[in-house]
């Protein structure tokens, strides 16, 4: 087993983001996790295609899209297309679960789906041979900075279990306040892939933070 880093851009200062991502490429990063944000799914608005096409011209890293917004069948194929190599849908959201996760697949990116804070993960139950990677959420979405939910580590667990019983291999996601404090915590429980905002972009040295942070992660391998 490994864990990927995938710092959110986010917290990045936008205004020189082909810098942020070449520092946490230098530092190791594996995936650049991208937040997109409708005003409507969650109550703040962020980034979108133009950016994700940005990115690709950029960096050689696969783009991993969070989509919290309230139709993402609609703009499915506008992401994969921008850029995105993996893309994640909310559960929430979702009337056909199979659909969206199958589309995204046909697309030829891998398919995730977010379970916010308050949704009990027992709702990826019947679309877990479509799923390539589970997003817990540790906060509730919308913004970056805020604090970790403690309750999510158990939360991480029975993720875990469910996939394993399953037989699948799918990878568990863990995005909202992670940090070196929680990491290895969040591994131990099952956590194959680390999103970070704060923890990378606001730090003096993100290249540095992000090796940090994946030491601190693989403590719990
Ligand atoms: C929250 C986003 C996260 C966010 C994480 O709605 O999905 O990806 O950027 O930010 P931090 O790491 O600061 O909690
Ligand atoms: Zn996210």
């Amino acid at each position: 087993m490994s864990v990927r880093i995938a710092p959110s851009i986010l917290s990045a200062d936008l205004a020189y983001l082909g810098e942020a991502v070449a520092r946490v490429e230098a530092g190791g990063a594996d995936l650049i996790h991208v937040d997109v944000m409708d005003g409507h799914f969650v109550p703040n608005l962020s980034l979108g295609t133009p950016v994700v096409a940005a990115l690709k011209r950029v960096t050689k890293l696969p783009l991993d899209v969070h989509l919290m917004i309230d139709n993402p069948d609609r703009y499915l194929e506008m992401f994969v297309r921008a850029g995105a190599s993996m893309v994640s849908v909310h559960v929430e959201v979702l009337s056909d679960i199979g659909r969206t996760l199958s589309a995204i697949r046909r697309l030829g990116a891998r398919a995730g789906l977010a379970v916010n804070p308050a949704t009990p993960v027992e709702r990826i139950d019947g679309a877990i041979e479509l799923v390539d990677h589970v997003l817990v959420m540790s906060v509730n979405p919308g913004f970056s900075g805020q604090s970790f939910i403690p309750g999510i580590v158990e939360k991480v667990a029975s993720a875990k279990d469910l996939l394993s019983r399953a037989r699948s291999a799918a990878a568990i996601e863990v995005d909202g306040g992670v940090d070196m404090t929680n990491a290895a915590a969040l591994v131990r429980a099952g956590a194959n892939i680390l999103v970070a905002a704060t923890a990378i972009f606001s730090a003096t040295d993100p290249a540095d933070t992000t090796r940090a942070l994946r030491q601190a992660a693989e403590k719990g391998l």
